[in-house]
């Protein structure tokens, strides 16, 4: 299992965001870090309905009340805590959930894949 620093918790606002890109083979794993009521989630940056990243503008992801990621694309909004999608043409689907740990105040990518490989399949998953 590879861990893979993302962020310390501190960079973290509740709710807040955290956005890092991991680079590994010449692929990008593009991941949101999510804060919400003292719990943190890691998503993979890639809008179920057109694959693009969720944010226009560095580390803006949240609708203006915190409630909701939001995708700069179609307005799709996802719970900050499942990442399913609320609202939005991807109604219905999900963001990639991606394992965490925690250790010491920081937040370690925990998956069994490396970020290249995740990074390649999500990229070998697109319709297109
Ligand atoms: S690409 Fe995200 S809502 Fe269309």
């Amino acid at each position: 299992m590879s861990e893979i620093f993302l962020c310390r918790a501190e960079q973290l606002e509740e709710p807040g965001t955290w956005n890092t890109v991991l680079t590994e083979d010449g692929e990008e794993l593009d991941i949101v870090v999510v804060q919400t009521n003292g719990a943190r989630h890691a998503y993979i940056n890639s809008c179920p309905h057109q694959f693009i990243p969720l944010e226009t503008f560095p580390n803006h992801f949240l609708t203006e009340d915190k409630q909701f990621l939001v995708c700069s694309g179609h307005g799709a909004r996802f719970e900050l805590a499942t990442g399913a999608c609320y609202s939005g043409p991807c109604r219905g689907r999900e963001l990639d959930r991606l394992k965490i740990e925690e250790r010491d105040g920081a937040i370690y990518l925990a998956e069994e894949l490396s970020p290249g490989i995740i990074a390649r399949n999500k990229r070998m998953s697109r319709r297109w």
